[in-house]
């Protein structure tokens, strides 16, 4: 089996290939982290967009959407606190001059510790057969309990001193657990300082006049300040939401999982209000909520696990990531957090503004609690390119790539093949294109032997290959060729639209929620 890193650079390269993502300014050598999405990328990218926006917006009658600027008045970040805490704690090795993130160093360490867990359960498994019992064996095995009390420590110890601000400390852990430069194998690290990780720039032409600005280093903020806007136009009642999809800019300092982590990114956020006092049962509800929207896209049940947060964000009471199984492992794709009144009230001060609700059931007015639902919609179109791209061995000996997106998501839902360039063949494909462009997108395909057409359209991820054939011409009827099974189906021509539509449909696949 191809090894993790060998993984990933075939999604990357994949990618590049069929019109997905392509690194931004490439002319120039390109831009770190940094990317722009091709013609099968933006689709994939609009799709995605999409579905969590009829999940959020236009399937639940209390949450509203909003578009809210880029820009935002500067006073916006003090209030958040992004001015004064967000911040990385970074450090720099001097031999190789290279700069990381001090608790991603910690991390990756103790990932190390976890796989050795995974390789004894590997172990066992084989071993022991159908009489394994994993449970049993994780709670029970010495080895492995060592390994998570060592793991669980060395976390618990990290965000002790990130919470206490005591960067010394972190780097003291660095040095005790003996954790070397990835690149360099030296240990010669500096002390570990913050950096903020927001973008500056300036509005205004003269140099005395410019305001200093900063790029949005998330897209919540623009929710938090129209808040009274909506609810008073909306007349909204809590528990209500607003959810917004948007850029996002940070100056990340790890940058080297190609859109994983890029400086320049889109969110889908949503913040819900509700009465203070309620947030632990709207914490769990919107945990289930979240990953049954992941679980209804079919990307396996195993690929997801919930991360509880041991070291909060300066806005939150309890914190939780959905992580995905990545080509590199599982990482976080999703956050939900429990913001308190945090930033309506911090925004109350800063402002001056009063942001409080009047709840005619209590009879007074509040600042309200808030639940946020966070996602990167880079970060979720790499989880659903890489679960979807697999080589497989077929029947006859040979391999092929497929690119088993959801169909739902899939840039062009089917691909119309004449089987011979004559004979009538191409005008009637025309002609079923001209009718399904309406439905959904269709691309046209006569060049090479239809095997090599359908290879390439399971490559590039289109579900269905509708092939036209001189039986067409007879009888009206053409092959449907499913892309995840190859099975091919003979259906008539007038029945192409309603087959299709109902596999690619949203709705189909959003009642699975
Ligand atoms: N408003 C809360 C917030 O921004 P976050 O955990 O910093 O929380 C939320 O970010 C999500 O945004 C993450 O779970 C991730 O999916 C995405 N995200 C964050 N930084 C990113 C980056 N540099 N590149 C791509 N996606 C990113």
């Amino acid at each position: 089996m191809a090894n993790q890193e060998d993984v990933f650079k075939k999604v990357i390269s994949h990618a590049k290939e069929y019109g997905y993502v392509f690194q931004s300014s490439e002319i120039y050598d390109g831009l770190s982290a940094v990317y722009d999405y091709g013609q099968n990328g933006i689709e994939l990218k609009k799709n995605i967009r999409e579905y969590w926006w009829q999940a959020m917006v236009q399937l639940n009658d209390n949450i509203v959407g909003i578009d809210a600027a880029i820009f935002m008045h500067p006073t916006t970040w003090k209030a958040s606190g992004h001015v004064d805490a967000f911040n990385d704690p970074l450090i720099d090795n001097k031999d190789s001059k290279k700069r990381y993130r001090a608790d991603v160093l910690v991390e990756d360490h103790v990932a190390k510790i976890e796989a050795k867990i995974h390789k004894e359960v590997t172990k066992a498994a084989k071993r022991f057969g159908d009489s394994f019992d994993k449970e049993q064996f994780l709670s029970t095995n010495q080895r492995v309990l060592d390994y998570q009390a060592k793991a669980d420590d060395i976390l618990k110890r990290l965000g002790k001193s990130l919470e206490n601000e005591d960067l010394a400390d972190v780097k003291a852990l660095i040095e005790e657990l003996e954790i070397a430069c990835p690149l360099s194998g030296s240990k010669n690290w500096t002390d570990v300082k913050q950096f903020n990780l927001m973008f500056g720039t300036k509005l205004g032409a003269s140099a005395d006049s410019a305001m200093d600005l900063y790029l949005r280093p998330e897209t919540a903020q623009g929710i938090f300040v129209n808040f009274l806007n909506v609810q008073k136009t909306g007349r909204m009642k809590i528990p209500f939401g607003i959810a917004q999809t948007g850029k996002a800019f940070r100056n990340e300092i790890v940058a080297r999982q190609f859109i994983f982590r890029m400086r320049e990114f889109e969110q889908m956020e949503m913040q819900f209000f509700i009465k203070p006092g309620t947030q632990q049962k709207w914490y769990e509800t919107w945990k289930e909520k979240r990953l049954n929207w992941h679980l209804s896209l079919g990307m396996g049940e195993e690929n997801y696990r919930f991360h509880d947060h041991e070291k909060l964000a300066h806005y939150a009471d309890a914190a939780a990531d959905i992580e995905f199984k990545f080509p590199f492992g599982f990482k976080e794709l999703e956050g939900i957090h429990s913001r308190t009144d945090f930033d309506l009230a911090s925004h109350e001060e800063y402002s001056g503004k009063k942001l409080q609700y009047f709840d005619p059931e209590e009879n007074k007015s509040y600042v309200p609690y808030v639940l946020e639902t966070s996602i990167g919609l880079d970060r979720m179109f790499l989880a659903v390119f890489s679960n979807s791209l697999q080589e497989e061995e077929l029947e006859n000996g040979t391999t092929r790539t497929v690119l088993k997106l959801p169909a739902v998501l899939a840039p062009t839902k089917a691909a119309i093949l004449p089987l011979l360039k004559r004979d009538g063949l191409p005008e009637i494909a025309h002609k079923l294109i001209d009718d399904l462009k309406w439905d959904f997108n269709v691309i046209y395909d006569e060049k090479d032997a239809v095997g090599r057409r359908y290879r390439r359209q399971d490559a590039a991820g289109t579900p269905f290959c509708v092939t036209v054939d001189h039986q067409t011409l007879e009888d009206e009827t053409v092959t449907i060729r499913h892309r995840d099974t190859m099975e091919q189906q003979r259906v008539a021509l007038s029945e192409v639209k309603d087959i299709i539509s109902k596999k690619v449909d949203m709705r189909y696949w959003l009642q699975r929620i």
